[in-house]
């Protein structure tokens, strides 16, 4: 490994703050793609050479928040709510299953009342029992596979009580993003009042952590008011969190949001794009062991979004189960995909790239992170 890529792992402890921000601000294009390559290379070293899939289920746009950049916050009057029903969701449960996708990811807006969280509970039990096909696409289960569907929650903050009802009833992933680790920059992305504290969300994920749960969290870049230097704390809180997986995207305006008015003095769409899968790489290398996804969002700015976070070291992709009717109004940013991309990712663009380039599409495989069992393992 080159001299470069070694200012990133001096002695195996956390690099400078100042190599991380030239890794970010570099102009050398060599440079960066030696980095993508290292990050490449461990990722397959340590996760293996494939890519883990969850079927992403946008269960409700309904959200009790009004977080400043998002299209579904509460008070945009624009957006059609919907919440689909315990049966639709379980269909797509099964659809899951049966394109071999043995993880899934229930994604909603906040919602806390006891009517919602019991639903979820319910529905937990009933993903638990839908049973996955053998030998789709990848031959027999492994034996330390489960036999049903893995699954992931992304709901948002809720009591420890109810981390913990959920993961008895089966969840046993949760995503929650800090959008910034810079308390000062959440604070200027969130309206000031109790529901949208720095601190709830810093504690929700410790709730996460004390109740058992792999625990993923995440940022935007490109976001008004935010610096390189905002970046690279972002990453040292990650490595200091100590989390299992992560989600980061760039930041795309929302026309009907509040921040949408800062959209001519954020970083151009390449420039996002750019710092996005450096941020993936970079993590990479900090994090060896962690599941890092190719999210959505890198695919608004590129066609090739996806395929250049898996060249920078990211090994999740979760594709959208979710019906064509409900997605267009899950609509977060402006730009997400939508009725053009399909579930089921046989025969895209996204699966012959990963085909030519012999990296195999890991149907069949809940995709545990790595650093958790690490982790357990003490
Ligand atoms: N641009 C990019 N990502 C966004 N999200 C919400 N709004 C936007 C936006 N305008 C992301 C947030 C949230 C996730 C569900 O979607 O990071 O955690
Ligand atoms: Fe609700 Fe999440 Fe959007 Fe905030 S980011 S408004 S919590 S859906």
């Amino acid at each position: 490994m080159n001299a470069l890529i070694d200012t990133l792992r001096p002695n195996g402890l956390d690099p400078a703050e100042d190599v991380l921000l030239a890794w970010l601000k570099t102009t050398d294009e060599a440079a960066v793609a030696q980095l993508y390559q290292a990050a490449f290379r461990i990722k397959n070293e340590q996760s293996g050479p494939g890519i883990f899939l969850r079927g992403l289920m946008e269960i409700s746009n309904q959200c009790q928040k009004n977080c400043l950049y998002c299209g579904i916050r509460h008070q945009n009057e624009a957006t059609l709510r919907y919440d689909l029903p315990e049966s639709d969701i379980l269909a797509l449960g099964h659809k899951a299953a049966e394109l071999g996708y043995a993880s899934i990811v229930l994604q909603g807006g906040e919602r806390v009342d006891n009517k919602f969280v019991s639903k979820i509970t319910r529905l937990l039990q009933g993903l638990k029992n839908i049973e996955l096909k053998r030998g789709v696409d990848g031959g027999a289960r492994k034996p330390h596979q489960a036999k049903g569907l893995g699954i992931t929650l992304s709901l948002g903050e809720q009591t420890e009580e109810v981390y913990r009802e959920w993961y008895e009833a089966g969840a046993h992933r949760y995503l929650l993003r800090i959008e910034s680790s810079d308390p000062e920059l959440y604070g200027k992305i969130h309206p000031q009042d109790k529901l949208h504290t720095y601190q709830r969300r810093i504690e929700a994920l410790q709730s996460l952590r004390r109740v058992g749960y792999q625990v993923g969290t995440g940022v935007m870049i490109g976001l008004p008011f935010q610096t390189e230097e905002h970046l690279v704390k972002d990453l040292l809180f990650f490595k200091h969190l100590d989390i299992d997986m992560c989600g980061m995207g760039p930041y795309i305006p929302h026309h009907d949001t509040p921040l949408a008015v800062y959209a001519d003095k954020i970083p151009s769409p390449e420039r996002r794009l750019d710092l996005s899968i450096r941020m993936v790489a970079l993590l990479r290398m900090l994090m060896p062991n962690i599941n890092i996804a190719a999210t959505t969002a890198l695919q608004v700015l590129s066609d090739r979004g996806r395929e250049l976070a898996i060249e920078a070291g990211a090994n999740v992709v979760m594709p959208n189960l979710t019906d064509l009717l409900y997605r267009s109004n899950y609509d977060l940013y402006d730009g997400k995909p939508g009725a053009s991309v399909d579930a089921d990712l046989t025969d895209s663009p996204f699966a012959r790239y990963l085909q030519e380039r012999n990296i195999p599409i890991l149907r069949g495989e809940w995709g545990d992170s790595m650093h958790y069992f690490a982790r357990q393992r003490g």
